[in-house]
């Protein structure tokens, strides 16, 4: 009988994606003991944005978040999202710096890291896939992710040749992540059956966003072709932006005999359980009712729609929305000159900014944003494709080489560690501490302070009392 596996993304993605990723751990302890007996594949609940939400917004420590979920569920694969060399943010960490935050990572709890670059540049996932291997246990998978876009440059061809090298570097399974929820059930189809040609046994993943209406279609087609697992979320936090439902898919497919292991009886309680946590989130503002809807404006343009929804935005800000028809025709023709990147996050918001920037000021690169210009030196890594050689040399200067921001970044100084010390004292209890403090120096701070103060607090009444 044939097999596809589902991985339930409300904690992580679904969360991230419906409500700015501020749902807290406490709203949905109570319901792990009962996820453990779904039969997920696995369920991702940390990393991508839960990290710094954690700090930033709902005062929890995330490590003591993840370490919960690993005794809330012992039966089940925890998966986490990972950014390569640049971790859970935005810029690229020192070699040491990266191997420590995934020992950690898998330290406290963490099975399945999936690891990806937004401009697929293999470099820059090379390090977290050898701490992976290197603190690897028995339940432990590396999986290696790829960005999906389009583009004249994105062809099958080379999606299957990234497949390949992910496989030659040790990956264990491999995930395509189609971030915008653009690609279409023909492109799955072509897709799916080209690297399953190409990798042979190897599980293949497929991550996608219901946000342009084509994810049930394409995950369908995607099963079709032979994809092993796909992500889906409990049906109350599914579609809009989000990913399709749990409980539909499993319908779907149990009709055609495709076995997912799934426990309809819990996967039915889960839901029951998030429904009312999602009301609340909705009477609270917290979850837009745009997130929700279906936007096909992203296969339209071509771009994602939280893009768009920035430039719109920007546009309106500067009352230059007669400008809209004309920055939009500009973005191609500035993805071409930075070498088709990925439209995702930080590379759609550089190029979306760019293109309005250059309609506005009536001439191309009249000015160049700062990461535009990082971008250009090689601080983000190799692009898809080559570049537009006469810009680049105008921003880097004639004859001038991009830096390989690897290559100057590897060294290993544990420098960052010495410097968390000295500026956390003994707020820094763990080397959780000091990798959150690497991370997110600003909100690390305010959060073990807070942390201190609260105890001390206790304290204080704990002794009144007595
Ligand atoms: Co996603």
């Amino acid at each position: 009988m044939k097999k596809v596996q589902l991985t339930e993304t409300v904690l992580r993605d679904a969360n991230q994606s419906l409500m700015a990723t501020r749902l807290p751990y406490a709203d949905y302890a109570d319901i792990l003991p009962e996820m453990d007996k779904a039969g997920y594949y696995s369920v991702e609940c940390w990393g991508g944005a839960t990290f710094d939400s954690c700090l930033r917004y709902l005062g929890e420590d995330p490590w003591e978040r993840l370490r919960n979920l690993r005794k809330n569920l012992p039966n089940t694969r925890l998966q986490m999202l990972l950014r390569g060399q640049n971790l859970l943010g935005y810029k690229h960490y020192h070699d040491d710096v990266v191997e420590k935050f995934v020992e950690l990572s898998i330290k406290n709890g963490i099975d399945i890291i999936r690891i990806f670059d937004a401009l697929n540049d293999f470099r820059n996932i090379k390090t977290a896939l050898e701490a992976t291997k290197k603190y690897a246990t028995k339940r432990t998978i590396a999986s290696g992710c790829i960005s999906y876009t389009q583009s004249p440059v994105h062809t099958v061809e080379k999606y299957v040749s990234m497949c390949k090298e992910l496989k030659s570097m040790g990956f264990e399974t491999i995930c395509l992540k189609d971030m915008a929820g653009t690609m279409s059930p023909f492109e799955a189809e072509s897709l799916i059956k080209g690297i399953k040609d190409a990798v042979g046994n190897m599980p293949l993943i497929l991550h996608t966003h219901c946000t342009t209406g084509m994810a049930y279609m394409t995950v369908m087609k995607a099963i079709d072709s032979g994809v092993d697992v796909v992500d889906t979320a409990t049906s109350c936090f599914s579609n809009g932006t989000s990913q399709p439902a749990t409980e539909t898919m499993f319908y779907a497919l149990q009709q055609y005999g495709i076995k997912t292991g799934l426990n309809e009886d819990v996967i039915n309680k889960v839901n029951d359980y998030f429904k009312p946590i999602k009301q609340k989130y909705v009477d609270s503002g917290l979850i837009n009712p745009k997130s929700m809807a279906t936007d096909a404006q992203a296969l339209v343009y071509k771009v994602p729609g939280g893009m768009l929804s920035n430039m719109i935005a920007n546009l309106k800000d500067m009352k230059a929305m007669d400008k809209f028809d004309a920055a939009l025709a500009e973005i191609p023709s500035v993805r071409k000159d930075l070498g088709y990147p990925p439209l995702v996050t930080p590379l759609s918001q550089m190029v979306g900014n760019q293109a309005v920037v250059n309609v506005l000021m009536g001439e191309r690169y009249k000015q160049i944003s700062t990461e535009v210009k990082n971008y250009f030196k090689g601080e983000y890594g190799i692009a898809p494709a080559p570049v537009n050689l006469e810009l680049q040399a105008k921003i880097i200067g004639e004859g001038n080489e991009p830096v390989d921001c690897r290559i100057e970044d590897s060294k290993r100084t544990g420098q960052e560690f010495k410097d968390a010390k000295k500026a956390l004292g003994d707020l820094a209890r763990s080397e959780e501490d000091l990798m959150s403090y690497i991370c997110y120096p600003g909100q690390t701070e305010t959060f073990l302070k807070e942390r201190k103060a609260k105890e001390e607090n206790i304290a204080k009444y704990s002794i009144e009392e007595a």
